[in-house]
């Protein structure tokens, strides 16, 4: 059995919070897309764990945490995580898997996105600069490498050594980048052990031989936890049951989001399957994970942006800064046209609100069930956001502080309200109601 968490909005929703409730429940947490451009916040007994690429069952020493190969993993940014996790005397052995078949993200990759996002210039996406772009670009250009050859100097040797040659002739003659442009962006990838300008060679730009040796000791180290993508296929035999964590959102979606300025890997449920190599007749519930307003990082379209006062304010009470990058996150009211698409694309059939407590105080709660486009009332998302303006609708708001109620029926009405509200425009059934960051603030429903 597979149940499934994905993001309806544009990320940071509250998925790893989410995950991390929901995986008491079941054997195995896996990730399917993305990379360590995610950032998966957790509160537990006070303590606060950010995931980038981890999945975010890991916090119960009990449960098998897999990373599918679906996601582009960045070795360095994982043994990072993986440092972090020991120092909060997290054991991982015997249960943490990376299929053999998951793409890697090179420090070339790393140099690309920022170098590519300079020569965008006003058309920026603002991605992450984690690399994912680049990445996947030579997962479909059949360039990249994959988790399985960590385990091959040979392999290794030959697909980086081509690679950065190449890599490096783009960004220097394409791109435009010299040396010490080059060595200047290096130097702001730093990880707790190493920054990436060790990497640095003055006269090729990157040092082949340095990343090599490095790359093959990390192997070594994740040798034991490199596996058959055939892993979690074999534990559903067993009647082993999977949690699939997505990361960002449906609206950052390579096909069907706000493109291009979305992420690069399919973020919606047909990635559950060809990330995991899982059969779709398994799945089971698939839980959207619905943030009580919208809130977006980075470049692109929002027609419910707020850019006064109300869209501070929520900033400021939902602490909405981006758990990656620490950039503000641009907020503005609940958009359930977009959520509706979400719900519609992914066969979503239980939705988790969360930030409702955020909410609180405010005199009114807008909400948008329809746009208007060149003059025309439109009720379902179209494809450009262009030109969208939010037709707005509203509720009357609470004043309580809920971050301690546990029971859905002693929440304010007004609060009671909005949930319905939202529960009859979506037609799904909103299962669980969250109200502040830790685990035990979620009210099932
Ligand atoms: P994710 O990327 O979807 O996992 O979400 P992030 O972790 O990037 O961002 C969600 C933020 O909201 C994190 O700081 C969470 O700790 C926090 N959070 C999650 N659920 C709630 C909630 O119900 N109320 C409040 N106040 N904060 C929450
Ligand atoms: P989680 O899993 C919010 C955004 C970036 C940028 C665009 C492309 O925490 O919800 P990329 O680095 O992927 O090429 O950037 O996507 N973005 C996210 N925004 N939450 C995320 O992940 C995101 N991952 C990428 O800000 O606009
Ligand atoms: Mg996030």
């Amino acid at each position: 059995m597979i149940n499934v968490v994905l993001g309806t909005q544009w990320g940071d929703e509250g998925k790893g919070k989410l995950v991390d409730y929901l995986a008491e429940k079941v054997d195995i947490i896996a990730r399917f897309q993305g990379g360590a451009n995610a950032g998966h916040t957790i509160v537990v007994n006070d303590i606060k764990y950010v995931f980038h690429l981890v999945p975010s069952g890991i916090l119960y020493n009990n449960k098998t945490c897999v990373i599918g190969n679906g996601v582009v993993l960045d070795p360095i940014s994982l043994v990072d995580e993986i440092k972090l996790l020991d120092t909060k005397n997290i054991n991982i052995e015997n249960r943490f898997f990376i299929s053999e078949r998951t793409h890697l993200i090179m420090p070339y990759h790393r140099l690309l996105d920022v170098v590519k996002e300079i020569s965008r210039g006003s058309d920026k996406i603002g991605t992450t600069a984690r690399g994912i772009g680049p990445s996947y670009g030579d997962k479909i250009s059949r360039t990249g490498l994959v988790a399985g050859d960590l385990l091959d100097k040979e392999i290794l040797t030959k697909k980086i050594t081509k690679n950065i040659l190449e890599k490096i002739n783009t960004i220097k003659k394409i791109h435009n980048i010299d040396n010490t442009k080059l060595k200047e962006i290096l130097s702001n990838f730093k990880y707790s052990d190493i920054t990436m300008d060790t990497f640095y060679d003055p006269e090729n730009g990157l040092d082949s031989n340095k990343i090599i040796e490095y790359f093959y000791s990390v192997g070594q180290k994740l040798k034991n936890n490199i596996s058959s993508t055939m892993f979690l296929n074999n534990q559903l035999k067993e009647n082993k049951s999977i949690l699939a964590e997505g990361a960002q959102g449906t609206m950052l979606d390579i096909n069907f989001g706000s493109y291009p300025f979305v992420t690069s890997s399919v973020t919606t449920i047909g990635n559950v399957m060809s990330g995991l190599g899982i059969a779709p007749t398994k799945l089971n519930q698939i839980t959207g994970i619905v943030k009580a307003y919208t809130t977006r990082v980075g470049e692109g379209p929002f027609p419910s942006e707020l850019n006064d006062e109300t869209g501070e304010l929520l900033r400021k009470q939902g602490d909405e800064f981006g758990a990656t990058t620490g950039r503000p996150r641009r907020c503005g009211w609940l958009d359930l046209l977009i959520v509706k698409f979400a719900c519609d694309i992914n066969g979503i059939n239980n939705i988790a609100i969360t930030k409702l407590d955020v909410l609180s105080g405010f005199e009114k709660i807008k909400y948008c069930k329809s746009y208007e486009v060149n003059g025309e009332v439109v009720n379902q998302l179209p494809n450009n956001l262009k030109n969208c303006e939010p037709i707005y609708e509203e509720v009357d708001g609470w004043k309580e502080d809920i971050t301690n109620i546990t029971r859905y029926e002693d929440l304010p009405e007004n609060a009671k309200k909005y949930v319905e509200l939202i529960e009859n425009i979506l037609d799904v059934k909103i299962g669980i109601v969250s109200v502040g960051p830790k685990r035990e603030q979620t009210i099932l429903r």
